[in-house]
């Protein structure tokens, strides 16, 4: 459950969320933690989401901008951020919360993907982050000490066969925050993932297999899976001064799962099956 209980860790903080669809994105549980923690943000998402998602009742919840922005298109992120530096400020956090992949949409099994659709996948789930980076370096967007957090998931170390080319597109998330960290540090600006757990939003549940896969993870899990308050509470404290020392770090909010090997629930499970095959 959600704490409702503020801490006001993020008192006076400035920032960007991008990724909020509807209430069960993970997002749009980040901006209500971070307006319960004090914070101010602008909140954006693709011109197509803003047309057929919720955005504009969170923006009214939390007192946010809206901002359109297809963050695949480096003039757009751009502007974005001219517009939000204009309007409030320099930044003192960003959410990425941006992920799609239209060969997992058109079922096309990773031996027999659509190179153009790969393109895609990586701009828009991956190189984005590059972009907006790029744009607050260029613009000199970015407060000292900021934190920026990605989301990101398992398949990056370890292959999910139905996440088929999201598994590169998170590797790739991964690379570019690190490298930024790398670059920004200079400044106390932190760049870290957090790489969570399977979670029923549109973007979740897109994916075949999704509720094996969540089934399968609530099981090896010794927390069982996080929920995307759990996870916005996380990046709260990545938000917050709290880890002014963390970076580049790719930080797992999965339950256990990324280091368990295999749960008592998992042996009995597997024993019942093998005991009605050799029936
Ligand atoms: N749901 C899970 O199981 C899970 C697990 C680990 C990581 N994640 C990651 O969390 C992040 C948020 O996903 P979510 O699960 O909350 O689902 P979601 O569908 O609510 O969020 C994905 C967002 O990406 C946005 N988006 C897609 N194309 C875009 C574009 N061109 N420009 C701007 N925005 C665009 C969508 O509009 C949407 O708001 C993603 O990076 C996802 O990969 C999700």
């Amino acid at each position: 459950m959600t704490q409702n209980i503020s801490h006001n860790l993020l008192n006076g903080k400035k920032g960007l969320i991008f990724g909020a669809l509807d209430e069960r994105s993970i997002a749009w549980h980040v901006a209500l933690a971070c307006k319960r923690e004090g914070a101010s943000f602008a909140l954006t998402n693709a011109p197509i989401a803003l047309r057929f998602g919720a955005l504009d009742q969170l923006a009214k919840v939390t007192g946010s901008q809206v901002i359109s922005c297809d963050v695949s298109d480096y003039e757009q992120v751009a502007n974005l951020v001219d517009t939000v530096v204009d309007n409030d400020g320099k930044l003192d956090f960003i959410l990425h919360a941006v992920g799609m992949s239209p060969n997992i949409r058109k079922g096309n099994d990773y031996t027999k993907l659509n190179y153009k659709l790969l393109q895609q996948t990586l701009e828009i789930s991956a190189i984005s982050l590059h972009k907006v980076l790029q744009a607050c370096v260029e613009k000199d967007a970015l407060n000292d000490g900021a934190s920026i957090v990605a989301l990101s998931y398992i398949g990056a170390q370890r292959i999910f066969s139905k996440y088929s080319d999201m598994n590169d597109a998170k590797a790739l998330l991964e690379s570019i925050a690190r490298n930024f960290g790398s670059r920004l540090g200079g400044k106390g600006i932190r760049v870290n993932t957090v790489s969570q757990g399977p979670t029923k939003t549109s973007a979740g549940s897109g994916i075949g297999g999704f509720d094996a896969m969540y089934d399968f993870a609530e099981k090896l899990s010794p927390l069982g899976n996080p929920t995307a308050e759990e996870c916005a509470d996380y990046c709260v404290s990545l938000f917050s001064d709290l880890t002014r020392k963390v970076t580049m770090q790719n930080l797992f909010h999965d339950g256990g799962f990324s280091t368990n090997g295999i749960s008592e629930e998992l042996v009995f499970d597997l024993a019942e099956l093998s005991a009605s095959k050799n029936k």
